[in-house]
């Protein structure tokens, strides 16, 4: 069986994300009624951070001892990545001594170059251009606090980052529709969006992009990596808070999201973030569920 990674959220299909909402669900009941279900019984996860992470750490390591497996913390700090192994090599041992190996980078390009040598299924834990396991937990978390989510309206506010991309490439397997509003300056790279995506467009306001929304979504201002630009997008983004008045211009049963950590007054005030509308707790623990999914379908393929 050729090995499938999940580097974007287009990596996989339709079918296959509906048979991962499925099994998340089993495995979201199973963990709350202490049933166990140890189907990576003697796997292992190796996970590489270059990055700072809370929530894609814990939820990937406990989900792996959840499902009888074990994880393996790896940082730039410790291993020899840091002084300057080349990524390829990188990937030729860590494939030979696990199953499946989760990554949080840099460029997109790193984790390409590594999941071209691997031996084991490689999963983005967020690059500078993809946040596609944050993006599974949130599309999960629409779905089961409102149903499908085909036709309905999600408002981006906030730049165009990795969590951005994928949200648009979510819309496309999905059939939903995303309202863009970003800051001047920090708009839409097409060279990350497929060809013929038509499943998003760009309002001049952040206002605009929440009016009719079915699920108001933000993002820090300053994504890791980009730190040096923290003065100047502080100014840029004036205006670009989720408050109140644009939570209203949505739809009355508009969900807010944001993948978190969060920074209230800067990009949501906290009368949103923690409001009766924000679904925020559910996404951070529908990391755990999804992923424990992810990482059964990509090491073991569909169970029956
Ligand atoms: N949302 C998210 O990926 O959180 P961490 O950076 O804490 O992993
Ligand atoms: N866009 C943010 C997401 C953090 C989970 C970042 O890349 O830092």
């Amino acid at each position: 069986m050729a090995i499938k990674h999940f580097l974007q959220f287009s990596d996989l299909k339709l079918d296959e994300f509906e048979y991962l909402i499925e099994r998340t669900r089993l495995i979201k009941r199973k963990f709350k009624n202490y049933e166990p279900h140890h189907t990576l019984a003697d796997r292992t996860l190796v996970m590489v951070f270059e990055k700072n992470s809370t929530r894609t750490r814990l939820s990937f390591e406990a989900g792996m001892h959840q499902m009888g497996g074990a994880a393996i913390y790896l940082n730039t700090r410790d291993s020899q990545l840091g002084r300057g192994e080349p990524v390829e090599d990188a990937a030729q041992v860590m494939s030979r001594m696990c199953d499946v190996i989760m990554i949080r980078t840099f460029g997109q390009d790193i984790i390409d170059r590594f999941a071209a040598n691997s031996r084991v299924p490689v999963i983005n834990g967020l690059t500078n251009e993809h946040h596609p396991c944050q993006v599974l937990a949130d599309v999960f978390t629409y779905i089961e606090q409102r149903g499908s989510i085909k036709g309905k309206t999600v408002a981006w506010v906030g730049d165009a980052n990795n969590m951005l991309y994928s949200w648009l490439q979510a819309a496309e397997v999905f059939d939903f529709h995303v309202k863009v509003s970003t800051p001047r300056g920090y708009d839409i790279d097409p060279s990350l969006v497929a060809p013929g995506n038509t499943h998003y467009t760009v309002h001049a306001t952040p206002t605009e992009a929440c009016t009719d929304a079915d699920l108001v979504t933000t993002d820090v201002w300053t994504s890791m990596g980009f730190e040096e630009e923290n003065a100047a997008r502080l100014q840029a983004f004036d205006g670009w808070i989720v408050d109140e008045a644009k939570m209203q211009r949505a739809k009355p049963d508009a969900l807010f999201m944001h993948c978190l950590p969060a920074h209230r007054g800067e990009e949501v005030a906290a009368e949103v973030i923690d409001g009766p509308q924000s679904v925020v707790w559910d996404e951070a623990e529908n990391r755990l569920h999804v992923q424990k999914a992810l990482l059964e379908y990509l090491v073991l393929g569909k169970l029956d």
